[in-house]
């Protein structure tokens, strides 16, 4: 049959690590491609424990009958705690919206701010996702030039001016792919230039909790006094992937807006995931997990930047964030990862090819670790075959 399907489904592929996904089905496939927790890290009894004590409880019919777009109250009086101990003291229930993922975050702003053809300001490179969403709100992305800690601020306003962004995407605590922090000088200036020319900052941040070493900065939307930042969080990395969960924290006009976009996407976050998490955060689980579990992947972070010395060529230069769940890497002789990938995935080991996360499809020479998922051992035997791969 011939469809006839919409305009904006033309030249929309799947995202690279969707795609990725397909083989990570196999048992032996290690992989460093997807920012998934490590098994270790997934708190199987704490949520056991939670659950046993909803479903006895007289509250559970509430929980499974249809709830409120805007969440379930008792994980949005949670989620109101959870943003204020990042900073975010201007976080009340009306301006605070519960989502499905992080994910839906970044969707729902382009869908309440977005018409056809309309720019965003991306770091590039940035996170995929993000330019595979904005492709189907047939959405433009111009990547901002990168410096060692994160967006340059002098491309950025001269990318405003030229192409008068809706608005500008930014991870600036442990961006994803690169790991990068920003300065708080930097959250500063981003939030200067964002005033300056009326231009909305989405501001993503599923990885703060993950600091292994170093002070914590003030996120950008905590010094935000006018409502111009759009503050993102997820519970994937921090609980668990699977609950589909988190915040985003903005001006109530746009929280309104997103909340009437949501009701048309999905109604509401399942409230089974929301009551988890409520449970997670209200029965004071989270700070314990982390502090297990930093450890853990401070542990395996150091283990893979040992082995990318050991294994990989002399010309392969990568990050060493202090914090996150990535390493970004590049060849500095220009060689081209996406040409190693199927080699790699039939010797069972996983990548992201880094181009796939620059808007323009620039950095052909990198790729991104992650080195949460795997376990040590596969971390360098993976890391070695890598290594003997790209030496070909
Ligand atoms: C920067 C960034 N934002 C958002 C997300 C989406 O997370 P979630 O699983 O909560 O939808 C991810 C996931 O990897 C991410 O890296």
């Amino acid at each position: 049959m011939d469809f006839n399907f919409a305009d904006r489904m033309g030249g929309l592929t799947g995202n690279a690590i969707r795609e990725i996904f397909k083989y990570l089905s196999d048992p032996e496939m290690i992989s460093f491609a997807g920012g998934m927790p490590n098994k270790q890290a997934l708190p199987a009894d704490i949520l056991d424990g939670i659950s046993r004590e909803l479903f006895a409880g007289k509250g559970i019919y509430g929980i499974l009958q249809y709830g409120s777009t805007e969440g379930y109250l008792p994980l949005r009086e949670s989620a109101v705690e959870f943003v204020k101990g990042v900073g975010i003291d201007g976080a009340e229930l009306k301006n605070t919206l519960i989502i499905s993922g992080g994910q839906q975050g970044i969707d729902l702003a382009c869908k309440v701010f977005l018409n056809k053809g309309d720019c965003v300001l991306v770091e590039d490179p940035t996170y995929i996702a993000v330019l595979h969403i904005l492709k189907t709100y047939e959405a433009k992305a111009y990547g901002v030039k990168s410096d060692d800690d994160g967006m340059n601020t002098d491309d950025l306003e001269e990318k405003i001016k030229k192409y008068s962004p809706k608005f500008i995407y930014t991870v600036p605590t442990f961006g994803n792919p690169t790991g990068k922090t920003y300065p708080i000088e930097k959250r500063k200036k981003i939030l200067e230039l964002a005033v300056k020319y009326n231009v909305v900052v989405l501001e993503d941040d599923p990885y703060s909790r993950f600091r292994y070493e170093g002070q914590a900065l003030p996120s950008i939307k905590s010094m935000d006094m006018t409502g111009h930042v759009i503050y993102n969080t997820s519970f994937s990395k921090i609980i668990a992937p699977a609950l589909r969960c988190g915040i985003c924290v903005a001006d109530g006009e746009i929280i309104s807006k997103m909340t009437l976009c949501k009701q048309a996407t999905d109604v509401h976050t399942s409230t089974l995931s929301q009551a988890l998490a409520d449970g997670f955060l209200r029965g004071g689980y989270l700070e314990e997990h982390m502090k297990r579990i930093l450890p853990i992947y401070a542990d395996k972070k150091k283990l893979m930047k040992q082995a990318i010395k050991k294994y990989m060529p002399k010309d392969f230069e990568s990050t060493d964030p202090s914090g996150g769940l990535f390493i970004f890497g590049g060849f500095k002789s220009g060689k081209e990862t996406s040409k190693y990938f199927m080699e790699a995935l039939k010797n069972k080991v996983a990548y992201v090819n880094g181009s796939d996360f620059f808007a323009a499809g620039d950095g052909k020479n990198t790729l991104r670790l992650n080195f949460t998922n795997s376990d040590d051992v596969q971390i360098d035997k993976g890391i070695k075959i890598l290594g003997e791969i790209f030496a070909k």
